[in-house]
């Protein structure tokens, strides 16, 4: 194994020398740029600081030789052949981020609960979506108007698309999703899109509130602060009305396993045997907080929990510009 590091972000990871660069970057969570994955576009392109790379194939037209002289390197393509120390400018802003329409196809989709399910696009061979953990693509199908879905997973794994999409009573795009669309169904879609994204050059605490399949952008995120081995400290509220709404238990397995993750599931309508904790996800919050100055707040999901929680926690201290949320808007237009 040969360890790199980039000396711009401080990011350090492991790569075996099988692999390309880029390919153990992404998994380690480094926004590492790239667009073809196929050493054309010259997207991926990196100065070698200290040390070796190799190329397997042939080189494409993504690099010339006289930036191979200079010490640059193409990440999509090369190997490791020792440890590296590399300059690459990561992606922190979605200005650095192309909008793209890209065909996919159903690879599965598996039940959550009684009204959500986990979709999985398959991107096109050869082609990936580069995105921030947190932003959401909107799905394309002839039959009906786009709709809006958050990337449920972490950016590493850019050609497979998790989404959880809710059953929506009386919404026609969701009501295909759950009764007619399969496996090796065909669909288009476009993105990254959003500006609900998980700041990274910020130290401070990070508080995540989501209510509903609003958790789809937050695992995103906090799978994300995993593979980047993020010390800040993440408290996650999760609001649903009851327990069978809690569609997974990955938030408690977090928790237990880093000392820096908690979660408190907040429940609008329990049940009687219900022992946890009760009411609107942002009052939660707020009893927990006295003061939410020096917090980095995320909150997605229904546009009424979103707008509840900006307004009242501002005032608890909260700074406007530490405030990021993704509304679940619906889209007005009728379906054809
Ligand atoms: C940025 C963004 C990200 C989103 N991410 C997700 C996600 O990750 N998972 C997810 O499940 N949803 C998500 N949504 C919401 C999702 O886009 C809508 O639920 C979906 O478009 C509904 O389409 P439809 O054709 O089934 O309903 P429509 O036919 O458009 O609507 C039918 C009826 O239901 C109402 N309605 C529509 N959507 C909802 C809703 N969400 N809740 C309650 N009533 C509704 C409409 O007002 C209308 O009366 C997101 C929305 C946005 C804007
Ligand atoms: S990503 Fe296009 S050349 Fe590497």
């Amino acid at each position: 194994m040969f360890r790199v590091e980039n000396q711009v972000s401080g990011k350090v990871f492991q790569t075996d020398g099988v692999d390309a660069i880029l390919d153990d970057a992404l998994l380690h969570g480094c926004n590492f740029p790239y667009g073809c994955q196929k050493g054309i576009c010259g997207k991926c392109k990196a100065t070698i600081i200290e040390g070796e790379v190799g190329y397997p194939n042939a080189i494409y037209d993504g690099i010339s030789p006289a930036e191979i002289a200079d010490g640059m390197a193409l990440l999509c393509q090369c190997r490791a052949k020792s440890d590296v120390v590399l300059v690459v400018a990561e992606l922190d802003s979605v200005a650095d981020l192309e909008v793209r329409k890209l065909p996919c196809k159903v690879e599965r989709i598996e039940r959550l609960n009684h009204d959500v399910v986990q979709v999985f696009l398959k991107i096109a061979a050869g082609e990936s979506l580069q995105y921030l953990a947190g932003q959401y693509i909107d799905l394309i199908h002839p039959d009906f108007e786009p709709r809006s879905f958050s990337i449920a997973n972490a950016p590493g794994n850019s050609s497979l698309i998790e989404l959880h999409v809710r059953w929506v009573e009386g919404g026609k795009f969701t009501d295909f999703v759950f009764h007619k669309l399969a496996a090796k169904s065909l669909l288009q879609l476009e993105g990254p899109k959003g500006d609900f994204f998980f700041r990274e050059d910020s130290k401070k605490p990070v508080i995540l509130v989501a209510g509903g399949t609003g958790f789809s952008p937050v695992k995103s995120i906090v799978e994300h602060a995993i593979a980047t081995k993020l010390e800040r400290q993440i408290y996650l509220y999760w609001g649903v009305r009851d327990v069978p709404d809690l569609y997974s238990d990955l938030p408690q397995k977090w928790a237990d396993e880093y000392e820096n993750i908690s979660f408190v599931p907040v429940l609008s309508e329990p049940n009687a045997t219900w022992q946890g904790r009760n009411g609107f996800v942002h009052q939660s919050v707020l009893e927990d907080f006295d003061d939410l100055t020096g917090y980095e707040i995320y909150a997605c999901g229904p546009p009424v929990m979103v707008k509840a929680a900006a307004k009242t926690f501002v005032e608890c201290g909260m700074i406007k510009d530490n405030f990021y949320s993704d509304a679940f808007v619906f889209a007005f237009t009728e379906a054809k």
